[in-house]
């Protein structure tokens, strides 16, 4: 074995390894068929699109395992928990819902209930789970995953209850099942993990460094996932710009993207998200180059004051970032941008925020995300003097949230009029309508004649009649 061939192994859990985890499947499946009902399974996820793809993980190995599907937790026999810790407000979503789960609990003593993904990764929180609720059986986090059918089985025999936070992971598991939600639109991790630190973030602590998978992994993916017909598949990472960074076979993004556009197929290739300091003029080339990729970048900017950046740590100035959307506009003038911010971030001063002003202004993202600090412990900017109230955090957040909408709203009023290609994704709840994404992922509920559920899965033209700030409506042109 080569030096180069070795590294790569070392990147990989092993064959035996995951060898072992499918006869662990296999024993509680064998279980599970001598039982008179198939008993049931309910996965829920809070968080991100990582998050979302880790649960299709789940749901694959309770199949294997010989779970159906449940609507609900009511009725499950296995309960499994993905939870979020990107905010104290989606951790505390996550323990109400555990707490509310304990009643289920105590009626139906021989149901699993499981708390897996970024929670339990923190520091305390598997503590918290072990002293203060003690009816969940089953707690691991996001490295442990892979093990997830060893680690059910334990629950399942012992009267111990199972604990499984490893340190950080490091190695990538290929080739486990993964039950998708969907047939159109699906998940496709290219790599795990961030190396940024950004000072307000705790996902670097909790999801471990940074690793990709291999190209050739991915690449197999991908033409699986296009010869099953989804349409519109999606690259993960918390970084995908630094995909291949410190990898042994030389690939970057931009060729990553290339060779995903070489599979055949008729699909769109998505991607989130991109750090602005990684992302250049070679990305946004490959992007207008390739034809299956979509004119759409989610590029995070965080803060416009060059002071409060340099304290999150990001890596570059708000001149930096507006030259980087001058040239994605040069090379590809139609792209739909999208963005993050946080306001309130510790020490950020009303000048500060009206430099976020200025540049959600100059820039005229299509959509922001914006989320007003929360401080996470463990990171550095949980520790920095913060002395600006809520109530003032709040103002901005709504001043900052007038400002996007009116900008959003009016670059949505400029489809009216226009017929535009959409991908047809579901039924809009209530069921009057369709919904579809233009190829710069804007949402387009489709009503009127000529639609229908054989449209789903789907290109259409789709003529805009209608808009609002989040979304577009239209009728399906024949
Ligand atoms: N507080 C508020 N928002 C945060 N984000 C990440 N960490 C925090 C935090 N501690 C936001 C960032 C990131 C998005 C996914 O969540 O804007 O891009
Ligand atoms: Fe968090 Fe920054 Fe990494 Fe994004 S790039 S996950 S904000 S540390």
């Amino acid at each position: 074995m080569s030096a180069d061939t070795a590294a790569r192994a070392a990147r990989k859990i092993g064959k035996s390894d995951l060898r072992r985890q499918r006869e662990c499947a296999a024993r509680v499946r064998k279980i599970n068929e001598s039982r008179a009902e198939t008993p049931l399974s309910y996965v829920d996820t809070y968080g991100c699109q990582q998050n979302e793809a880790d649960s299709e993980k789940l749901r694959g190995m309770l199949l294997e395992m010989g779970y159906s599907p449940a609507a609900d937790g009511e009725g499950a026999d296995v309960v499994v928990i993905n939870t979020c810790a990107i905010r104290s407000h989606a951790e505390k979503r996550v323990l109400g819902v555990i707490g509310a789960l304990g009643h289920v609990k105590a009626e139906r003593p021989g149901r699993v209930l499981a708390v897996c993904g970024c929670m339990p990764q923190r520091a305390g929180m598997a503590e918290t789970l072990r002293r203060s609720y003690g009816y969940v059986d089953l707690v691991f986090g996001v490295h442990a995953l892979w093990r997830f059918p060893e680690l059910l089985e334990k629950a399942l025999g012992d009267k111990e209850r199972v604990f499984a936070v490893d340190g950080d992971g490091g190695a990538i598991a290929e080739g486990l099942p993964s039950a998708r939600d969907g047939s159109v639109k699906a998940w496709l991790p290219i790599m795990y993990g961030c190396d940024n630190f950004c000072t307000y973030c705790v996902v670097p602590h909790v999801r471990g460094r940074e690793r990709s998978r291999e190209a050739d992994d991915v690449i197999s993916e991908a033409r699986a996932l296009a010869d099953s017909g989804y349409r519109d598949i999606t690259l993960l990472g918390q970084n995908v710009n630094s995909y291949g960074r410190g990898g042994v076979d030389g690939a970057d993004f931009p060729g990553l993207l290339r060779r995903v556009n070489g599979v055949d197929g008729d699909f769109l290739i998505r991607f989130m998200t991109s750090h602005p300091k990684d992302a250049g003029e070679a990305l946004f080339r490959a992007m207008s180059e390739c034809e299956k990729v979509a004119r759409h970048i989610h590029l995070p900017f965080q803060a416009g004051g060059d002071r409060v950046l340099r304290a999150m740590n990001r890596g570059y100035t708000s001149g930096a970032y507006l030259a980087l959307i001058d040239a994605a506009r040069r090379i590809m003038p139609d792209i739909v941008i999208t963005s993050d911010v946080i306001v309130g971030f510790p020490g950020e001063l009303r000048e500060d925020f009206d430099a976020t002003l200025r540049l959600v202004d100059t820039v005229r993202f299509d959509a922001l995300f914006t989320f007003i600090y929360s401080p996470r412990e463990g990171t550095p900017a949980a520790v920095m003097d913060d002395p600006v109230p809520k109530r003032e955090k709040q103002a901005w957040f709504d001043e900052l949230l007038a400002s996007q909408n009116a900008i959003s709203a009016n670059k949505h009023a400029a489809y009216v009029g226009r017929t535009v290609r959409a991908l047809v994704d579901g039924r809009d709840v209530g069921g009057g309508a369709w919904t579809a994404r233009t190829n710069g992922g804007r949402l387009v509920r489709v009503a009127g004649g000529g639609i229908g559920d054989g449209d789903i899965g789907r290109f259409i033209d789709v003529k805009i009649t209608g808009s609002a700030a989040w979304s577009l409506t239209g009728e399906k042109k024949e």
